[in-house]
């Protein structure tokens, strides 16, 4: 086969971008290994940004969003029981969040990709990526019982952190930056009416806790564990006494209660690997950059990734200029390490440290006060939570929809 850009990997990252470049005229293959149900299943983020709404808009796999979306003008913080409201609307000039379950989004944009006929390969086995320094890389695969390979202009690696492009780049190439953090997340969706119609992000004696939903009948909360928690050890009994005790304010204000569906734990980590790129390779998403999932920032960082390779594509397509190409990774990492400041910052803000000091704990509720008592503090929250500009935006590059 052979095809203009492959993509690897099926996620938010790899079937926006091609869908970006179906639109501008540019062929992709799309290599996944998993299932389609097991892709559009997985739980995961529900927050997404300003700017990633207004890019499902424009390129028309926004139906279900507009539909079953819930648009955010707000947050709340809350410690020592009490919550505060950060109106995030009032002091960005509008902007706000929309929640919607990644899920939601990975299913509308596989029906989006399917109505072009353009090719995506689900259950790919064995995936590698060859000749990434040449002009002409590949990705092999099998599929049932054929072997394919794709020959390529460009690869584009989508493939999350546990992909195979990055690997695939050779040793000493990238630079790591990495941090883990001493605490993971259990996160559970249960049958309740959200109680809130916006997030609360809870900082406790006893850990963070956040409430979030994923529409008018479903909760999703999630709650500071030691890292590598098991989840066996916790029995249902046992996740809602402890959601209750760490969100219930002193107004009375608790999380609905109902039956819980999904559980599970999740590990937090910083990572970026630099350059995003290594010859005609380029890395998108989760495959160049992991953030802690406090700032709710992952899956709009890989959408805001994808807005620059298809505006560099398209350059490099209509006038076979690599110039936009060559500047990739570095539009894309100004904005990656802000949000990786941000994702940090809300993370050491909001859990509590295992060795934590009682100065720690004072200067933690002075940090929190500070944040919800001064309008620069909560302004410079509402700015990145609802998503900082991007170098590239849908109308300056230019490109069709
Ligand atoms: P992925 O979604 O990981 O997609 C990569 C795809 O590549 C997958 O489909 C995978 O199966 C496939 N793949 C892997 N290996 C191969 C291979 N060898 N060959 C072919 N295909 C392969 N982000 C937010 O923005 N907001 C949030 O609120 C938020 N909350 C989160 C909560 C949790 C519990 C978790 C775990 C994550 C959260 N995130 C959040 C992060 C977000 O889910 C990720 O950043 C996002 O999925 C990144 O998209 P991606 O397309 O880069 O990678
Ligand atoms: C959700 C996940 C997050 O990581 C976050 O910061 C806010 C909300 C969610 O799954 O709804």
């Amino acid at each position: 086969m052979r095809t203009q850009v492959g993509i690897v990997g099926a996620g938010p990252a790899g079937l926006l971008l091609g869908h970006l470049l179906h639109l501008n005229g540019i062929d992709s293959v799309i290599v996944e290994n998993r299932d389609r149900e097991y892709v559009v299943d997985r739980v995961r983020a529900g927050v997404l940004e300003q700017g990633t709404v207004d890019l499902m808009r424009a390129i028309g796999v926004a139906a279900g969003l507009d539909r079953r979306g819930l648009r955010h003008d707000g947050v709340y913080v809350s410690f020592d029981g009490r919550r505060h409201r950060i109106d995030m609307a009032e002091l960005t000039g509008g902007k706000a969040i929309t929640v919607y379950g990644q899920n939601e989004v990975v299913r509308d944009l596989i029906d989006a990709r399917i109505a072009t006929t353009r090719p995506l390969y689900f259950e790919a086995q064995d995936v590698e990526v060859g000749a990434i320094d040449s002009a002409a890389p590949t990705i092999r695969f099998r599929h049932g019982d054929t072997a394919h390979e794709v020959r390529c202009d460009v690869i584009a690696g989508c493939d999350g952190f546990h992909g195979v492009c990055r690997p695939s780049i050779p040793a000493g190439v990238l630079a790591i930056y990495e941090r883990t953090y001493p605490f993971g997340w259990l996160g559970i969706l249960a049958e309740a009416a959200p109680s809130s119609e916006e997030l609360v992000y809870t900082y406790h004696d006893r850990g963070f806790a956040l409430f979030s939903m994923r529409s008018p009948a479903i909760t999703r909360l999630y709650l500071q564990v030691p890292p590598d928690e098991s989840i066996e050890r916790w029995s249902d009994d046992r996740i809602w006494n402890e959601m209750l005790t760490r969100m219930t304010a002193s107004d009375g204000w608790r999380p609905n209660v109902g039956r819980i569906v999904q559980k599970g734990v999740t590990p937090m980590r910083s990572f970026v690997a630099a350059p995003m790129r290594h010859g005609r390779l380029f890395l998108a998403g989760d495959a160049a950059h992991i953030v802690p999932p406090t700032g709710a920032k992952g899956l709009n960082l890989a959408a805001s990734d994808v807005l620059v390779l298809a505006r560099a594509l398209k350059a490099f397509y209509e006038s076979g200029s690599a110039e936009w190409l060559d500047r990739y990774s570095e539009i894309c990492l100004r904005r990656v390490w802000k949000a990786q400041r941000f994702s940090w910052w809300m993370t050491t803000l909001l859990h509590k440290l295992p060795d934590e000091t009682p100065f720690d704990h004072q200067r933690r509720i002075a940090d929190l006060d500070y944040l919800t008592s001064s309008r620069a503090a909560m302004t410079s929250l509402a700015e990145q939570y609802v998503g900082l500009p991007s170098e590239v935006t849908f109308e300056s590059a230019g490109l069709l929809h």
